[in-house]
């Protein structure tokens, strides 16, 4: 048992982010973002139907969950606010309401001796900022900002752990190319426009973080998804090499480090889709990189030499490059479709250490999202989510072993604290240490891992 213990003061804690979770989306001067847009004109996008605008109750019961996630041995909490709320059209006045809703979360947390891990961006665009071009426009990368700087103004005395976004390669190719977020186009120039000023703006927000000296530290939350390729043959690793400069080093090396991946720079040239840069930008990029990474990690990317010739007249994708591989016998989660490998996450820690610097990290989320968990409800009213402690379990024993091999990382959130909506599959798979039960007015219950993650962070024992 002792081979599993964890450093005394790990964070140990849960993520989330503000559309998933609030509800109240037209309540309180909240503004529009794109997901009650989308839901409005076209709900049939999400499953049965359910929209963004009562996702479990946050807003109205943050008291209750803050409370819960004590008595469930959170010392760390990861939500977003919810740029809508806080500056309802994106850009100009700041709503008061808002301001009173973060201030009580935060001082909720803090008297309950939960430190706040604040997050700017988790794919929620104010909707009229959309209609101005989303990421792909500059103005957008300015309004981000006076967002980030009002954040700091206003909550920095009490935050000290900020992340200028979640997962900023999401939005970007869900939005441009892969049609899961609005407006789903398939664009890949707008793609690598939107990806360059997200990434622009991040290092924007991270030097007036510094300037503040607020005395707390500023990172981003990447979803790091080691690319493994089918064999050694020389086109197989040549395919995963440059899936991981797509979908992993395209955000890591510059926030990092500060520079992009050449294998990238050379595919967008040859291509002809570099973005527009302007004077002062890559030096800018360059000089203000994150001081924290949280790493979110789910599953693997299995990839092989392209098979096929690919149709040079359709639009670019990524995928041009490479295939994905459907490796024979693989661990899976069939209900949202995704891999379990669990020495990935170990694998992450270890390139982390190895190639930046071994930058103080933490896994800021790693979940299993399960459908109709009410099949395990025993007696007691209570979810027995065996396969969830099990799935924490296999990736704590690897995070322990890069700890042992001297990674710099700080802690683990899972994701989720309560079952929360999901983008497009609404509460399809829950993902919670606590269920919410949405027939009883979001009901709260304490699943049977969420008794196991206090355990787990109360003596640091697996
Ligand atoms: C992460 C996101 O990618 O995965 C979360 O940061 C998301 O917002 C989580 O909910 C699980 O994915 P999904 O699509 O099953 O909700």
């Amino acid at each position: 048992m002792k081979d599993y213990l964890f450093p005394k003061d790990f964070w140990w804690g849960s993520a989330s982010s503000a559309t998933q979770m609030e509800g109240a989306a037209n309540k309180d001067g909240k503004g529009k973002n794109i997901w009650d847009h989308w839901y409005e004109i076209e709900p049939n996008r999400f499953f049965k139907k359910i929209g963004p605008s009562e996702t479990s109750q946050f807003y109205a019961r943050y008291k209750e969950d803050i409370a819960l996630m004590k008595e469930l041995g959170h010392n760390s909490f990861r939500f977003s606010i919810s740029w809508s709320r806080l500056i309802p059209t994106g850009e100009g006045e700041v709503n008061p309401k808002a301001v009173q809703f973060y201030n009580q979360v935060m001082d909720e947390l803090w008297n309950q001796g939960i430190e706040p891990f604040v997050n700017l961006y988790h794919f929620d665009m104010p909707f009229e900022l959309q209609e101005k071009g989303g990421w792909e426009s500059r103005e957008v990368v300015k309004a981000y900002v006076k967002y980030a700087e009002t954040c700091f103004d206003l909550f920095g005395d009490r935050v000290k752990k900020w992340f200028t976004h979640n997962e900023p390669i999401v939005p970007v190719e869900n939005q441009y190319l892969y049609g899961h977020h609005y407006p789903a186009l398939c664009n890949f120039q707008k793609c690598v426009q939107a990806g360059f000023h997200s990434i622009l703006a991040s290092a924007i927000a991270i030097r007036a973080y510094h300037k503040r000296n607020l005395g707390g530290k500023i990172g981003i939350i990447l979803n790091l998804t080691p690319s493994y390729p089918r064999s050694q043959h020389p086109a197989d690793v040549e395919a995963a090499k440059i899936a991981d400069a797509f979908f992993n080093r395209s955000f890591l090396d510059p926030s990092v480090k500060g520079t992009f991946p050449s294998e990238l720079v050379d595919i967008l040239k040859k291509e002809g889709f570099m973005p527009h840069i302007e004077d002062g930008d890559i030096t800018l990029i360059k000089e203000n990189t994150v001081d924290l990474l949280g790493i979110n990690y789910y599953q693997p990317r299995r990839v092989k030499a392209k098979e096929n010739l690919f149709n040079p007249n359709a639009p670019f994708m990524p995928e041009r490059y490479f295939d994905y591989h459907d490796m024979p016998g693989k661990k899976m989660n069939p209900y949202r479709g995704w891999e379990i490998y669990e020495k990935g996450i170990y694998d992450i820690l270890m390139n982390v250490k190895e190639n930046y610097g071994n930058i103080e990290c933490f896994i800021s989320e790693n979940g299993m999202g399960v459908e109709n968990e009410t099949r395990f409800l025993n007696e007691e009213g209570m979810i027995e989510d065996d396969y969830r402690i099990e799935f924490y379990e296999e990736h704590l024993k690897w995070v322990h072993q890069a700890i042992k091999e001297g990674s710099n990382v700080k802690g683990f959130h899972v994701w989720t604290f309560i079952d929360n909506w999901s983008w497009l599959n609404a509460y399809k798979n829950r993902y919670g240490l606590v269920s919410v039960d949405l027939d009883k007015d979001c009901k709260r219950t304490v699943k049977k891992s969420g008794y196991w993650f206090k355990k787990l962070a109360v003596t640091g024992l697996i």
